[in-house]
């Protein structure tokens, strides 16, 4: 019997806990607490920048407080400005426009791939138009976007590529990590993903230009360290030592940790294809290492006769944490209610911006992907591969019993990011 009905459920044992930390975490922390050296000055963050420079196969890294100003000071550093449009992807988190909007130019949302939810590089390339100052892949779920494509899209049309790899530490396309295919890459360290310090991020390039600038964005204008000249109008948007401590620390065990959530993602989709109506999102070939930030499968409501809701809430009550994942890019309350109007810094010149109705798009890729996407954490993954015969076994029962889960009838309210 459905455990949602009164069964047993398949699994009552917990899955590994996020963030994963011990004595040594506490203890490199305390470290930087009793140096009495916080912020400037520290050594934490350039060797945690070195460190996490060579991971990505970038000559540069620059932290700051978070992913989502390391998005704003990218683009700016590109040049991106008020006029502007820069091409992002429908399937993404709400940050990756709100720094489009806060730079004052315009996101300009594409439909995704059906297959590996990434930016569809058809799309990017039929939305360029004069005005278009940037193109922004998002790596999402920690699965490299098709950067072959979109690079020569870029190139052909001289334009930057900002990846956005917040959810893709350690992740490599074609045998290159992420961040710095393209012109230069951000990272967020927030305490949900598969790095973090509670809240963090950070920018990987391989050009001097940009580093240099980045670095002097985050530190208020300067260019050469304290006390140095303000030459450009920047912002107090630094990482302090104690999170770069904590980061030092937690990098310790990155790769191990990436190495079994690649072998357990893989193994995992090979066990759920082979159920009818679910398919786990498609991990291209030139894939060298997925992040797995979140393991991604769709389910095919027709072929299963309900729908992912209810899905979701049976997979759940069998003891397996999941999540429904994104809404629509352009369908967030607040997105729309700041797209419609015009940042005011910007209002002298609102006759000259693109404007876009995000309220009437509707992108059919993205649409179904929010509709039928069951998303499982990254830190699920972590678990042994028995764990994943369990998600497995889950899926199956659910199938099984199928008849059983059409006359369930969905519960009311939110269901919450659950397991994240
Ligand atoms: C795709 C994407 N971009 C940007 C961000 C922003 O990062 P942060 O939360 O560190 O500001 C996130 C974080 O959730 C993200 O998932």
């Amino acid at each position: 019997m459905l455990a949602i009905s009164g069964g047993t459920p398949v699994r009552s044992k917990a899955f590994p806990a996020w963030p994963i930390r011990d004595q040594s975490d506490e203890e490199a922390v305390a470290q930087a607490v009793r140096s009495g050296v916080w912020g400037l000055g520290g050594k934490c963050k350039p060797e945690f920048e070195a460190k996490f420079a060579e991971l990505q196969a970038a000559k540069h890294c620059v932290v700051a407080c978070n992913g989502t100003v390391t998005l704003q000071m990218a683009l700016t550093a590109l040049g991106v400005g008020p006029g502007d449009e820069v091409i992002i992807p429908a399937y993404t988190f709400i940050a990756t426009a709100a720094a489009v909007f806060h730079t004052g130019a315009v996101p300009v949302i594409v439909d995704i791939d059906p297959e590996t939810y990434c930016i569809d590089p058809q799309a990017v390339e039929a939305a360029i138009t004069d005005r278009t100052a940037c193109i922004v892949p998002v790596h999402v779920a920690g699965n490299p976007c098709d950067m072959d494509a979109i690079c020569e899209i870029a190139a052909r049309h001289h334009l930057p590529v900002l990846e956005d790899a917040a959810q893709a530490h350690g992740a490599q396309w074609n045998g290159r990590g992420v961040g710095a295919i393209g012109d230069i890459g951000s990272f967020s360290f927030q305490s949900s993903k598969n790095l973090a310090c509670g809240e963090g991020g950070a920018l990987v390039t391989n050009n001097d230009f940009l580093a240099n600038l980045v670095r002097a964005y985050a530190d208020c204008g300067r260019f050469d360290g304290e006390g140095g000249p303000r030459q450009v109008l920047g912002w107090d948007f630094r990482m302090t030592e104690m999170q770069a401590a904590l980061l030092l620390s937690q990098l310790k065990r990155l790769l191990a940790q990436a190495a079994q959530r690649d072998t357990n993602g893989l193994y995992l989709a090979e066990r759920l294809q082979n159920i009818s109506g679910i398919k786990p999102a498609k991990r291209d070939s030139r894939v060298t290492r997925h992040a797995y930030h979140l393991f991604m499968f769709s389910v095919d409501e027709s072929v299963w006769g309900v729908s992912t809701r209810v899905f979701m809430e049976a997979l759940r009550a069998e003891g397996i944490p999941c999540s429904a994942g994104y809404v629509p890019l352009y369908r967030t309350a607040g997105f729309v209610a700041y797209g419609q109007s015009c940042p005011s810094a910007w209002s002298g010149i609102a006759d000259q911006l693109t404007k876009v109705d995000y309220g009437r798009m509707y992108l059919p890729v993205t649409e179904a992907a929010c509709r039928n996407t069951v998303w499982l954490a990254q830190r699920l993954l972590l678990g042994s591969q028995a764990d994943m015969d369990d998600i497995a076994t889950a899926v199956e029962k659910l199938w099984h019993e199928r008849a059983a889960l059409q006359k369930v009838r969905p519960s009311t309210g939110g269901l919450g990011y659950e397991g994240l």
